[in-house]
């Protein structure tokens, strides 16, 4: 048997230099497609939901033909916010919350507000700034960049690793946040292994065979796999989607992971329970999902201050656990530009 080599870790550097900010945003969050809600969540016409993500505030709006459209929340007179909620209804516009300018729900600037006349001013060069948005499975992703390949696309590993489990009557049943004191790929990182369950997560490791855990990466998706014991919360099946995307499936429905950085130093992490009919997620999975939580945000929290102290610079994968790891500190590097 031929033994792998144990690859370098990416240097702590990555993980605690401020400067690397601006450069992941426009990178990576700017290039990659960013989980908003379930499109059921926007409904009727002029619904909309709002989010920062990666620093980029958003805002995706049902439009009068049943469309969805996507935008910068951004105003073109002064960068004033359409919106300063989470999410609403409006009107039929979006009507800036500065001085009033009022955008169709397809971004076209309606009405300057009491502008006064302007020679050289012809508001249809003010149109909202727009984003693409695409669904699949029920789930609203948003890509800035015009460039991106289509989600279906990135998504193809874990359509078939879902095969036929049936999602349609899957909805928004809970949301839940948490903030954590670590860089975001410090928290990515945590997530594309299961080395670390068995030490971790005592009762995952009741609920799963971790043993048996296994990763493995196709395409920009690291897929998890562990048997789950009988009568376990989990379905045993975890995806992880580039560049922070969790996909944990449920006996009982799945929760989507959104890892957003909050900037250098913080990630947020939002879930969102989808159950079916949008009832409440059971206590048990409620229970299990706090405890992984919390002993997750214990440990990498920890990995971060000793990343910031500055006497470990790098390390080694495992090539039994760590693969999805090493292929992640690759993405990213090559994002960046190999940027040391
Ligand atoms: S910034 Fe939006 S109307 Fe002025
Ligand atoms: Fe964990």
């Amino acid at each position: 048997m031929t033994l792998q080599s144990a690859p370098e870790t990416a240097p702590a550097l990555w993980y605690r230099d401020p400067s690397r900010w601006p450069v992941e945003r426009a990178a990576i969050f700017a290039k990659s497609w960013q989980f908003v809600t379930h499109e059921s969540a926007l409904a009727e016409t002029g619904s909309w939901r709002a989010e920062t993500l990666a620093g980029y505030p958003i805002i995706v709006v049902r439009d009068e033909k049943g469309g969805l459209r996507a935008f910068h929340n951004v105003c073109r007179h002064r960068a004033g916010p359409l919106v300063s909620e989470r999410s609403g209804v409006c009107d039929g516009a979006l009507t800036c919350r500065y001085h009033g300018w009022r955008y169709a729900l397809d971004g076209r600037l309606r009405q300057a507000r009491d502008f006064g006349p302007a020679a050289g001013f012809d508001p249809r060069d003010f149109a909202l700034f727009p984003v693409r948005v695409e669904c699949w499975r029920g789930l609203l992703f948003v890509c800035i960049e015009a460039e991106a390949p289509a989600l279906a696309d990135l998504m193809a590993p874990v359509e078939r690793r879902l095969g036929d489990r049936d999602w349609s009557n899957l909805r928004v049943g809970l949301e839940r946040m948490h903030v954590l004191d670590c860089n975001w790929k410090t928290y990515v990182e945590n997530y594309l292994e299961g080395y670390h369950v068995p030490i971790m997560h005592p009762s995952l490791d009741r609920d799963i065979r971790s043993e048996a855990y296994r990763v493995w990466v196709e395409g920009r998706v690291a897929l998890h796999e562990a048997p789950p014991r009988e009568q376990g919360v989990y379905d045993g099946v975890w995806a992880w989607v580039w560049p922070n995307i969790g996909v944990n499936v449920y006996q009982s429905g799945v929760m989507i992971e959104r890892m957003s950085p909050i900037g250098p130093a913080q990630t947020r992490l939002d879930y969102f329970y989808l159950t079916p009919g949008g009832a409440e997620p059971t206590p048990e999975t409620l229970a299990m999902s706090d405890d992984v939580t919390a002993e997750d945000k214990w440990i990498v929290e920890r990995v971060q201050e000793n990343l910031n102290a500055g006497v470990y610079q790098t390390g080694r994968l495992s090539p039994k656990h760590e693969g999805a790891v090493a292929a992640f500190q690759a993405w990213v590097a090559e994002a960046i530009g190999n940027r040391a």
